[in-house]
């Protein structure tokens, strides 16, 4: 087993981000590096660039990024953790694969459509092949479990359907070279919705800051917001079926469920007749408890540049010495003579 997965560094983490992602990446990291097994948890920096950006913000978004991975419980001891640019496998790689990658597939890929818009022929190059990229990211450490949010399934498909037509197109039968990931999306908490509108997803491209519980909240931020978050006037019902229609409250009831780590079934169990003018207070405490160290650790590390600067380096020093067979394999595998 070897769990990969990357993020990209775009600041301003949020619970969103938090609960469905990072704290399945720490999961997966305490559960199977215990076994033995290798995590991988890198900096999408590559991909960051297939947006318009600023540099100056890139770099520094790039430390923050590692400094609040640390800070919810990545460990560079249990987890390989790095940022693409310092390991070019990944780079060459996408090349490589470039050529067994079709039009068509990518041209279908939904992130694909929504980023590009209506201005198809204003996009970069780069964001049409972002899933080739992505598809390297996993190939090259023949990762096997890829935890992602749901929104991630359609790359995953794409990165599967990639390995087996090189493996078809240049590989013996009995020695394919690329391993076939397997997404891993973890069922309660894939969706956290805005606190504003709960047809939304949390996002930090919400011009509302109301919308979202960032990483950087201080208490006082939290509760404001979960107080002022959108909600009906009933009370909370007695069954995640009387949820139904009612996406504010379902969406509360979600979080405070994903915090505790109980099925929302349970939290109803408890406040099952409460009106909001409880059950927001607890909700906003819970929030508080549990994510004040974080926050605390973030702030700290955050302004240590060389810790953060050690970490990457040494987590790119790793990757790279798992990546260079496969990328090897994968030049002779198509007939490039390397010295
Ligand atoms: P944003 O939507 O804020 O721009 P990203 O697209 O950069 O966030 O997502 C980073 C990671 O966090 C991805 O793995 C994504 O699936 C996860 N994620 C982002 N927003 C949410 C959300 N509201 N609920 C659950 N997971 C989320
Ligand atoms: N595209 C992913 C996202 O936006 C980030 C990512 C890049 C990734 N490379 C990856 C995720 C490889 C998993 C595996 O969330």
């Amino acid at each position: 087993m070897r769990i990969v997965s990357g993020i990209q560094p775009t600041g301003n983490l949020h619970l969103g981000n938090y609960l469905g992602a990072i704290r399945n990446w720490v999961r997966m990291q305490d559960e199977y590096s215990a076994k033995g097994a290798e995590c991988l948890y890198f900096l999408a920096d590559l991909h960051a660039i297939s947006m318009p950006h600023s540099p100056a913000e890139l770099a520094s978004n790039t430390r923050e990024m590692v400094a609040a991975l640390v800070s919810c419980g990545i460990d560079p001891d249990k987890s390989i953790l790095f940022n693409q640019a310092q390991v070019p496998a990944h780079a060459e790689l996408q090349w490589l694969l470039n050529g067994t990658a079709r039009m068509g597939w990518l041209n279908r890929m939904t992130q694909w459509k929504d980023k590009a818009g209506k201005n198809r022929e204003g996009a970069s190059v780069a964001l049409f092949t972002y899933p080739v990229l992505q598809a390297a990211d996993i190939l090259l450490y023949q990762g096997t479990h890829v935890p992602v949010g749901d929104d991630q399934k359609q790359h995953l498909e794409l990165a599967r359907d990639l390995a087996q037509k090189f493996n078809n197109d240049f590989c013996p039968e009995d020695a394919p070279l690329f391993t076939l990931p397997e997404p891993i999306i973890p069922p309660e908490a894939a969706r956290i919705m805005s606190l504003r509108d709960g047809t939304a997803k949390m996002s930090k491209s919400d011009p509302s800051d109301m919308s979202r519980i960032n990483l950087t909240d201080d208490a006082d931020a939290i509760m404001q917001k979960v107080k002022k978050a959108k909600t009906d006037p009933e009370p909370l019902p007695a069954t995640v079926e009387g949820l139904a229609g009612r996406p504010e409250a379902n969406n509360l009831v979600g979080i405070y469920a994903a915090m505790v780590g109980l099925a929302p079934a349970a939290v109803l169990a408890e406040f099952e007749g409460k009106g909001f003018g409880q059950f927001k207070p607890a909700l906003g405490e819970l929030l508080v408890e549990k994510l004040s160290p974080m926050a605390a650790r973030y702030r700290e590390l955050r302004e240590d540049r060389e810790a953060l600067d050690a970490i990457l380096c040494k987590g790119a020093l790793n990757a790279r010495d798992l990546a260079a067979p496969t990328l090897t394999r994968a030049y002779e595998a198509l007939g490039l003579v390397r010295g």
